[in-house]
């Protein structure tokens, strides 16, 4: 058996579309499945120079024999989500659970609201709506939805009985620690946990279940939204170091600050993170742009990653050293 989860370790946007696209390519787990709250996420990578954005679909879709879920705990754009199993000619290799919620376009505009988008700084995609209406008992489940019949399974039954074959299982989590609901910086926050454990919730995993813990970081922290943000950097700093990006989904901007290794600690903590990955080191080291093996590295960078490992006690297995989904060095024994 082997359940292996993956979940970001500060504020979103980590980077765990590229190391989830990479271990499905290397590892071909027979499942991928996508907990997480839904598609404020925006899941990117690039292979032979095609970028994917990915807001539904998990970022497995690349190992072609490997079967895609999205768990109950979700909630899901119908039309979002069909065009991607259209895209991606994904159809007889995916399906949803049943009782994963639905976004509707009211959702979408109590999002958009000085209350939500405006003093939150959401991302508009009907989400946080969506869920408190879930609460209420209210949300439209997928199982109720025409256009969705043909992709309704049980997902906790496929993950689990999967995992009794001695089948592997990837689960992919989204958005970061610091942006859950209840242990992120509330009310600066999306609309449910997104750490490990309600990640595994999300798809019906129970907590003995899972082997490994994948936590993944930036080399620099970047948030997009309110809230707070320890040692900042002006925009112009950001630009001037190569920090400086652009959000996935919204277009906003993100801003940024140097790793931080407190907070590295406490995602560790919370997510009981087995091993960690890095992203983006060729961002602050550019001579270790495209590195694929950890020897090759310059001792600057070296010194970060055990820097890193020495402060949290966790193994770095992964590290991406630029865009592609090969730009990477792995580890794993
Ligand atoms: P919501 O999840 O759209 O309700 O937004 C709440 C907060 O989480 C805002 O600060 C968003 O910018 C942030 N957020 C939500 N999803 C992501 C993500 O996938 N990456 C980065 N930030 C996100
Ligand atoms: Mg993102």
């Amino acid at each position: 058996m082997s359940a292996t989860v993956v979940v970001g370790g500060f504020f979103g946007d980590e980077g765990k579309g590229k190391m989830i696209s990479y271990l499905a390519l290397k590892d071909k787990p027979e499942i991928a499945v996508r907990g997480g709250v839904g598609p404020n996420a925006g899941h990117t990578f690039v292979l032979n120079g095609e970028v994917h954005k990915l807001r539904m679909l998990p970022s497995a879709i690349l190992s072609k024999d490997t079967r895609l879920m999205i768990g109950a705990g979700v909630v899901i754009n119908p039309e979002i989500l069909l065009n991607e199993i259209e895209k991606y000619h994904v159809q007889d290799r995916f399906f949803i659970d049943g009782q994963c919620g639905v976004i509707e376009p009211a959702h979408i505009n109590r999002d958009k609201g000085e209350d939500l988008k405006g003093r939150i700084g959401t991302t508009g995609s009907g989400t946080g709506p969506a869920n408190s209406d879930r609460a209420l008992r209210t949300l439209k489940m997928a199982k109720n939805v025409r256009e969705l019949s043909i992709y309704i399974g049980d997902v906790s039954n496929a993950v689990n009985f999967a995992l009794d074959r001695g089948e592997k299982v990837l689960v992919e989590g989204t958005q970061g620690t610091f942006l859950s609901l209840y242990h992120g910086t509330y009310p600066y926050v999306t609309s449910k946990d997104v750490t490990a454990s309600g990640i595994c919730a999300d798809i019906g995993l129970g907590p003995k279940r899972v082997d490994d813990v994948i936590l993944v970081f930036k080399s620099y922290v970047t948030r997009v939204g309110a809230g707070p943000l320890s040692n900042e950097l002006s925009k112009e700093e950001a630009q001037k170091r190569g920090w400086f990006e652009v959000a996935t989904v919204t277009g906003r901007e993100r801003r940024s600050a140097p790793f931080n290794f407190e907070l590295a600690k406490k995602a560790i903590m919370l997510n009981s993170a087995t091993q960690l990955a890095v992203t983006k080191l060729d961002v602050i080291f550019p001579e270790c742009a495209h590195v694929k093996e950890y020897d090759k590295l310059s001792e600057g960078a070296k010194s970060f990653i055990e820097q890193i490992e020495k402060t949290t006690n966790v193994k770095v297995v992964l590290i991406g050293t630029g865009e592609e989904v090969y730009d990477i060095i792995d580890r794993r024994s």
